[in-house]
């Protein structure tokens, strides 16, 4: 767990005219506890204005991470699933929130609002989250939100004020108390070489995939393949070859990756991925694992179009070694298991095997 925020706000019913009765949430006490691992923020209510009196109370967010905080996941646990969603993001972090509105005489023991949702996919998409992307609305006024991934960095909004949130008007029928619980938690690895983490730490090496083994079976209906790998402490080089004898109609492709964290054992898919191949032609850019391959892989040899013409596809030496993948994935055996299929026909089945390597930054080798 990162955080754990309770806002405690009575609501008010603010009567901007006679006709129009405005309802917004005032809030009288913040809770606030941060877990010191990751970050060391602060959010503090300012009840005393520039005239010492202020109608409504303003809070001030500053969150300082010391982490990258990335839609990419890892767990480290001996049976926990790995999240995955469909472009190959794992949730680093999550946010839960709920809000349980009591009149003033009882308490509703029900939540009105109960829902997790993941940090980047809520400020790529608010607009899916209704009441959270209210309160996210207020305070960009106040500052600039982060981005996925988040980069570890000082965020501040001082002095947000929430008297301009406009909260569903069917609240209004009588005054409210509100607690909202923003529970934000973070599964992260630790693995790093280095002992501190800091983003200098972070920058300070690379990982990249280093191949062991290459399991194939090819339907020879289709074609046949051959794959041959060299490895330098660096790199590895891969000749890869497929020979297509037949058409392949409307081919689709699947692509798994495995990656084993800590137990010896493969969990869950941190990467599992299918998509018609064809449109993966045309824009590489929808598969996250996709595309890093394609870029390696068009660098050494002619990248088939649609439809696949019949011939010899032939790549010499592709290195793994120009591959970036995210730092903070730990040194860890992966297994990548790519699939080719013609409707219900597997027509290429591929198992690459191998180790995540790091390697540090230096003069020579520039990362
Ligand atoms: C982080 O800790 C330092 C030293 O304790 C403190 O001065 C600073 O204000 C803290 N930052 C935040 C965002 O709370
Ligand atoms: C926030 O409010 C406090 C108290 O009124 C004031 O001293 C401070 O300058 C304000 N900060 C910003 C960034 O406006
Ligand atoms: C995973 O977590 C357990 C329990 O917290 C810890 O003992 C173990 O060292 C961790 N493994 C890794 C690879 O960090
Ligand atoms: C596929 O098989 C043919 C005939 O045996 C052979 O000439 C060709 O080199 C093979 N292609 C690959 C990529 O191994
Ligand atoms: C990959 O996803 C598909 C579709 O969601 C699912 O049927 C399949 O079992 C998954 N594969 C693995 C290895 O989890």
């Amino acid at each position: 767990i990162w955080a754990v925020i309770v806002l405690f706000t009575p609501f008010l019913i603010h009567h901007a005219s006679a006709a129009i009765a405005k309802l917004i949430p005032v809030i009288d006490r913040i809770d606030a506890t941060f877990n010191e691992k990751y970050s060391n923020s602060s959010v503090t209510l300012v009840t005393e204005g520039p005239q010492g009196r202020r109608r409504f109370p303003d809070f001030t967010v500053s969150i300082q991470t010391f982490r990258p905080i990335t839609d990419v996941v890892v767990r480290n646990g001996t049976n926990t699933p790995v999240f995955t969603t469909p472009n190959a993001n794992i949730f680093l972090v999550k946010i839960n929130t709920k809000i349980t509105i009591s009149t003033l005489n009882g308490r509703f023991s029900q939540p009105f609002l109960d829902t997790t949702v993941s940090l980047c996919d809520l400020m790529k998409n608010p607009q899916k989250y209704h009441v959270l992307a209210l309160f996210l609305f207020e305070i960009r006024r106040y500052g600039p939100l982060p981005t996925c991934p988040v980069s570890a960095n000082l965020y501040v909004f001082s002095n947000v004020s929430l008297k301009r949130m406009a909260l569903p008007t069917f609240l209004s029928e009588s005054n409210f108390f509100s607690e909202i619980l923003a529970k934000i938690w973070t599964v992260i690895v630790l693995f790093t070489p280095c002992t501190i983490h800091t983003v200098s730490c972070l920058l300070s090496h690379k990982v990249i995939p280093i191949l062991t083994r290459v399991d194939l079976q090819d339907n020879l209906k289709y074609l046949n393949s051959s794959v041959v790998v060299h490895n330098t402490p660096t790199e590895t080089k891969v000749d890869l070859a497929i020979t297509v004898k037949r058409p392949l109609p409307d081919p689709w492709i699947n692509v798994i990756v495995w990656i084993d964290i800590a137990s010896g054992t493969l969990q869950a898919p941190l990467h599992n991925q299918t998509f018609r191949f064809c449109d993966f032609l045309r824009n590489p850019g929808m598969s996250r694992i996709g595309q890093i391959l394609h870029r390696e892989v068009k660098r050494y040899g002619k990248i088939p179009t649609c439809p696949i013409a019949l011939e010899l596809y032939q790549y010499c030496g592709i290195s793994t070694g120009a591959i970036r993948l995210p730092t903070f994935l730990p040194e860890a055996n992966y297994i990548m298991h790519v699939f080719l299929g013609v409707g219900k026909e597997i027509v290429y089945d591929s198992r690459w095997h191998g180790t995540l390597k790091h390697l540090r930054c230096t003069g020579s080798m520039r990362c």
